[in-house]
């Protein structure tokens, strides 16, 4: 399954393309299924339909976890490391996180929860986030979790939508020097979710919490009531494995699934190619440290699925880069021998902006492999993460991808593929891209750039929109008849290079969490002071993207009213979606620029957010073109 040279890679990808079926069908014989599957591709991107593996059994956890028992049972599964770095940590063996998985699912079982449930998870990055997430798949559960720093509304309406009933949490998590509570944020949602019958509370923080009886149950008490006896439910390849909620440019977010065989392939496939891993039995394995949340898609990938899949090491960190000190990050690499780094171009920023005192005296010498992931690197923070991290002896492997790819898509083969900075350079095998122009026309040949999609199905690619098939149509598949489009704009430069350029939809991308315009608009509408709002992305030199308001006021304030009002609007942000939501910056202004047929000319807001007001294109079909001079007088 693992290829070694550039070669084999264009070996690969050439048999990928010429006859996907039974390279697929290869690549799946390595696993362990309860049932051979009978055609290995059924599909149309016009519905969508797309069916790997058709009638394959399976469970996806007897892949990550019971096929390793024999062979590598005593080898760590899971390494954790608190956020403070006092605390002592845990590592789990492939026999241990498998026996903690069957108990937390006999929990699951204990409570009511049977095959096609779903189950909210919202924890802090602790083994538990885990072993809950493995839990689920155990018994055909469909795991939704939602990420720590989502707001009780964020939580309610994802709960609703999927109709848990269900919910994992904690009292509380720690994050750097803060506490968070997590159990009262719960309790706030389920005000509003009659589908929730039973919260399962594990202890973290020790806060005082309420809990209801009939309804909240402790998770340590019922750990206590159960064997570490749980058979696998058998899964058929396209039974739901999981929802994963994601912004779009419609206000809602929706709930990506994937489904057990061909997301299980995908993920290892990957996951061994680009991060070039081998773990041969009886030695120590790499560790792989994958900083993302469990909350996002490469957590779910990168961290437990793709990882376990493989036999591998994964590192589980809870704590965040800059505490206690800007060097935690290489001192979890340096106390865990870590050997794969797959971190944010966010968080190499961030770090760059503190020097190299804090790189100084960590040994970073078992590196072998660097990763970038979630938003476009730029040139300097590579250089920066090859030079002081990688000590240019690491290959980086910047990895495309998306929540509803399941798995990478575009990226080097660390070590096989020639690298260039900001590029993810090519598709994996298996992966068709085509680049389109507005009108859907393919742009051939190198040295161009257009709307990226892909042309033919991978296993991992998403199946539907939870409860609603006809807005992943639409989302996906409407724009270009016959294409998946990716919502991303992207280069193909002169060597066949594919450089990402970024979101061409209504779709943000700060510090690698992706916004939709819409859904802050409509948190800050929802402020009693507020008309209306118009949001988008201006170039941050952190967060890659950060968030800047037109807010229209029922009167516009004065500078002292203004200063208040900006925080109001910030904390209702912070409570209609979360922290992360929060605008980076607020003009408040008395009109937005329109057409004659009501329409915000984004491109306008675009261009004053950036700072560009010299050239603002063509004005004249707005209907009050005196609004931008107004806008562009009191810009930030
Ligand atoms: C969007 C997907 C699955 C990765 C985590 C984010 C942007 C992702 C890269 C990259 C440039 C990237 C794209 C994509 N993106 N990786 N290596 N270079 N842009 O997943 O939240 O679903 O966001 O992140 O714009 O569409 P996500």
């Amino acid at each position: 399954m693992r290829i070694q040279t550039y070669d084999q890679y264009q070996a690969a990808y050439q048999k990928s393309v010429e006859d996907p079926e039974a390279f697929w069908a290869e690549i799946a014989q390595e696993f362990q299924w309860r049932k051979p599957w009978t055609k290995t591709l059924q599909w149309n991107f016009e519905e969508p339909s797309i069916k790997w593996f058709v009638g394959g059994k399976l469970n996806i956890t007897e892949n990550c976890l019971d096929r390793h028992l024999a062979t590598r049972g005593d080898q760590p599964a899971l390494i954790w490391e608190p956020n403070d770095p006092a605390e002592t940590g845990v590592t789990l063996t492939y026999r241990m996180l498998h026996e903690q998985v069957c108990r937390m699912a006999n929990v699951l079982k204990r409570n009511g929860v049977v095959k096609g449930d779903r189950v909210c998870i919202y924890m802090p990055m602790v083994p538990e986030l885990a072993i809950a997430v493995l839990a689920c798949a155990r018994i055909g559960a469909i795991h939704s979790v939602v990420f720590g720093g989502f707001s009780a509304q964020s939580i309610a309406d994802r709960i609703n939508d999927a109709q848990c009933k269900l919910i994992i949490t904690a009292d509380g998590s720690y994050r750097g020097n803060k506490e968070i509570s997590l159990k009262g944020t719960v309790d706030d949602a389920l005000i509003g979710c009659p589908t929730v019958e039973r919260v399962i509370v594990m202890t973290r923080t020790r806060t005082p919490v309420a809990m209801l009886k009939g309804r909240d149950v402790w998770m340590e008490q019922e750990l206590k009531h159960v064997t570490s006896d749980c058979p696998a439910v058998e899964m058929d390849a396209e039974d739901m494995l999981f929802i994963l909620y994601t912004s779009g440019s419609t206000g809602k977010p929706k709930g990506v699934v994937h489904t057990c065989g061909g997301y299980m392939v995908y993920t290892a496939y990957t996951f061994q190619n680009v991060f070039q891993y081998e773990a041969p039995v009886g030695e120590r394995a790499p560790v792989h440290f994958c900083t993302a949340d469990i909350g996002w898609i490469t957590g779910h990938s990168y961290i437990v699925y793709g990882p376990l899949a493989c036999g591998a090491t994964t590192l589980l960190f809870e704590g965040v880069p800059t505490w206690p000190d800007a060097g935690r990050m290489w001192d979890v690499v340096d106390k865990h021998q870590v050997n794969v780094l797959y971190t944010a171009p966010t968080a190499i920023r961030s770090l760059m902006g503190f020097g190299l005192d804090p790189v100084k005296d960590k040994d970073l010498s078992s590196l072998k492999v660097l990763g970038s992931v979630g938003e476009p690197i730029n040139e300097e923070a590579w250089h920066w993460y090859d030079d002081n991290i990688g000590k240019n002896r690491c290959p980086i492997v910047d990895t495309w991808w998306q929540t509803e790819t399941g798995g990478i898509l575009i990226s080097p083969l660390a070590g096989i593929t020639h690298t260039k900075p900001s590029y993810a350079t090519l598709p994996l095998p298996g992966v068709q891209p085509i680049l389109v122009d507005e009108n859907g026309k393919e742009i051939e040949g190198n040295g161009v750039s257009g709307n990226l999609c892909i042309k033919f199905p991978w296993p991992g690619i998403i199946r539907t929109t939870y409860g609603d098939h006809e807005r992943c149509r639409q989302t996906y598949f409407a724009t270009y008849p016959g294409l998946y489009f990716t919502g991303d704009g992207c280069l193909r430069d002169e060597d066949g290079y594919y450089r990402i350029t970024g979101r061409v939809d209504d779709v943000l991308n700060v510090s690698g969490h992706r916004i939709g315009t819409a859904e802050v608009e409509n948190a800050i509408n929802m402020h009693t002071g507020v008309v209306e709002s118009a949001v988008v992305g201006y170039p941050h030199d952190i967060k890659g993207q950060g968030i800047y308001a037109y807010v229209i006021a029922d009167q516009f304030p004065d500078d002292h009213d203004a200063d208040l009002t900006k925080r109001d609007i910030l904390a209702t942000v912070s409570r209609v979606i979360g922290p992360i939501a929060k605008p980076d910056k607020i003009q408040f202004v008395s009109g937005l620029p329109k057409t004659r047929s009501g329409k915000i000319m984004r491109r306008i807001l675009r261009k004053i957010a950036e700072g560009d007001t010299g050239n603002l294109g063509d004005t004249s079909t707005l209907l009050d073109p005196a609004v931008v001079d107004e806008i562009k007088a009191g810009a930030l």
